[in-house]
């Protein structure tokens, strides 16, 4: 009976740790210039962000909390790879995927990425 509880107190206090502030830790100059990237590019017409006043387009999904998102267009794991990978050409990245493939080089896209994963709750 003992074990079980003690069991079960240390389940608990494992699920209550609280979860961190953010999974991704992306570059600073980056950040900035993946900003400015989607600003340039336009992603804005299709997506809302938490930066960008206008537009905040809804033919895509929100990505004002991108941060703590789960798979990406809800089947890739969320890692900076596979972000800049779908940024760049989603129907390559994900097959059938509705979103356009966006004129982004590689570099640029992976900058993207590391904006999108700066986009955390606090
Ligand atoms: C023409 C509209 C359109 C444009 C422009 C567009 N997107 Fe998307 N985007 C979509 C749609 C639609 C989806 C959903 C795709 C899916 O489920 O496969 C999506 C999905 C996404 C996702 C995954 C969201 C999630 O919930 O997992 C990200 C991240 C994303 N877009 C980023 C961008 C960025 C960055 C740009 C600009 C470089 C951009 N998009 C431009 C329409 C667009």
């Amino acid at each position: 009976m003992l074990a079980i509880a003690m069991a079960m107190a240390a389940a608990l206090t494992t699920a209550c740790k609280p979860p961190p502030p953010s999974r991704h830790d992306p570059d600073a100059a980056a950040v900035a210039r993946g900003r400015e990237l989607v600003r340039q590019t336009g992603c804005g017409a299709c997506h809302a962000f938490p930066d960008i006043a206008w537009p905040q387009g809804r033919a895509g999904p929100s990505l004002v909390t991108f941060d703590e998102h789960g798979p990406i267009a809800g089947v890739l794991p969320n890692t900076p790879a596979n972000l800049a990978a779908f940024v760049r050409d989603a129907p390559v990245a994900k097959p059938g995927s509705p979103m356009p493939a966006m004129p982004l080089s590689p570099r640029e896209a992976s900058d993207v990425a590391a904006y999108l994963h700066g986009l955390a709750d606090d």
